[in-house]
């Protein structure tokens, strides 16, 4: 290269940046300095870097991938763009819990209050709906009342008196993921690695945590299908998070099918009532096996446990005793939240129309398209089709049958609530496509796959297996 090829990005390391140099580095394939990430987020996060030059620096990241260095670079400087909450005044470790998205997937609502129960501390940011998968605020709000909007202090105050908060994203908390993340939902750069790590453990970080617990997804209803970048998100997730400080731990689980018997909003919440009530309905059994797995972690991870198994056991006794019921309904009570709903539910649950599909042949439930399921969920009315759009809380879509049962011809497989009757015949025909009987039962698919700690992550990764 001559002298007058050098792209002005790699001259002296005191020398001004300018985007359009970072853009040519990366478009040339060449790894940014941590420098010249931070000033990426630091011009997304304060407007200074314009929409399309981010597009085009996401373009090139997406194109070309980012190393493991800056991966962390991005993941750090993106954590450090806003306000930080510090959980250090509350006296305990900090341990959340985040999920790759799924079907029917309300762990969040029994692991929050399995693992404050148990003493630990949980500041749990989460999101809404995204895509085919159900979003932690908009199933919460289904309670009347309910504010997922605090400011950090009211945030802190919840939980020095529940052990937990359940919140949305404040507008000054990693204000570059706010506006990477809409950019990169409109230019096709969602789906790397690194942008997706950085965007997840960005806001995680932002909230001081000790320890975190991923879920990663696998199967028919996950985001990323292939085994091989499941892994690799995985792992590349832990080593970051483990060197930004935060004790971190991934688990592998199975998205084959919708995770209990409900996906919707309030209709998770009654499920997850139920279990916390001590019911142990056969069709809730995953929902409750994987918070209990989880929740043991993230006790373990909190220090209130001396390994995973013991947190599973005390997370189990909290369950059965009613102390993890009791801090849930405390938490929703501080958060302005009606729990009353909860003493006859079904008298609370209106939903605009209902109809019950039944079984059009008799076999084993062989698949299910769990993605396709999502789908005919968030067309009840339980998700949104447009960004900011309101959604219904009586709407979803509840199975009565898992995958492997045996069903009779006209026996109920699935009742569907919908907003109004007009919105019963896509997810039914959805559903009829998404679910295949066959005449001989399928192969048993554990719940829990491969679990990455920090060692295992940070040896996948010096392996280079893709
Ligand atoms: N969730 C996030 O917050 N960010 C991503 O990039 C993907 C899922």
């Amino acid at each position: 290269m001559t002298q007058k090829d050098r792209n002005p990005a790699e001259a002296s390391p005191a020398a001004p940046l300018h985007m359009i140099d970072i853009i040519r580095k990366k478009r040339d394939g060449a790894e940014l300095g941590a420098r010249e990430i931070g000033f990426v987020a630091a011009g997304a996060a304060d407007g200074s870097i314009p929409a399309d030059q981010l597009a085009a620096w996401l373009m090139a990241a997406w194109l070309n991938g980012l190393s493991l260095d800056e991966t962390r670079a991005l993941t750090l400087a993106m954590r450090d763009s806003g306000e930080k909450f510090s959980p250090a005044r509350l006296g305990k470790r900090a341990v959340d819990k985040h999920s790759s998205g799924g079907v029917g997937d309300k762990t969040s609502f029994l692991v929050a209050p399995l693992a404050a129960a148990c003493g630990v501390a949980v500041p749990m940011i989460s999101g809404r709906a995204l895509g085919h998968t159900g979003g932690t605020l908009d199933k919460l709000e289904a309670i009347p009342g309910y504010r997922t909007a605090l400011t950090l202090a009211e945030f802190e105050a919840v939980i020095e008196k529940c052990g937990a908060s359940i919140v949305g994203q404040t507008p000054k908390l990693v204000p570059a993921d706010r506006v990477l993340y809409a950019l990169r939902d409109r230019t096709g750069t969602v789906e790397n690695p690194g942008l997706i790590c950085a965007s997840i453990l960005s806001k995680k970080l932002a909230a001081g945590l000790d320890g975190l617990v991923l879920d990663v997804k696998t199967g028919s209803g996950a985001f990323l299908r292939k085994m091989e970048d499941t892994e690799f998100l995985a792992a590349l997730m832990v080593a970051t998070a483990e060197a930004a400080g935060t004790r971190t731990v991934a688990l592998l689980t199975d998205m084959g099918q919708p995770l209990g018997r409900a996906a919707g909003n309030f209709i998770e919440l009654v499920e997850c009532v139920e279990l916390l009530r001590g019911a142990r309905p056969s069709y809730s059994e995953d929902v409750r096996e994987l918070s209990l797995i989880l929740a043991g972690w993230m006790i373990a991870l909190g220090g209130k446990a001396d390994s995973q198994k013991t947190g599973y056991t005390l997370a189990e006794v909290a369950l059965t005793d009613g102390a993890a019921l009791a801090a849930f309904f405390r938490m929703i009570d501080a958060q302005g939240g009606d729990v009353s709903v909860f003493d006859d539910p079904a008298a609370f649950h209106k939903p605009g129309a209902t109809k019950v599909v039944e079984a059009w042949e008799s076999g084993f439930v062989a698949e299910m398209d769990t993605t396709a399921l999502g789908w005919a969920v968030q067309r009840t009315g339980a998700g949104r089709e447009k960004a900011g759009e309101p959604v219904d809380p009586h709407a979803g879509i509840l199975f009565h049958a898992r995958r492997g049962a045996r069903v009779e011809r006209g026996e109920p497989l699935a009742t569907i609530y919908a907003t109004t009757a007009a919105q019963l015949a896509e997810p039914e025909e959805i559903l009829r496509k998404a679910i295949i009987i066959s005449k001989s039962p399928p192969h048993a698919v554990p719940l829990v796959g491969r679990v990455f700690t920090r060692d295992e992550a940070e040896k996948f990764l010096q392996d280079g297996v893709r």
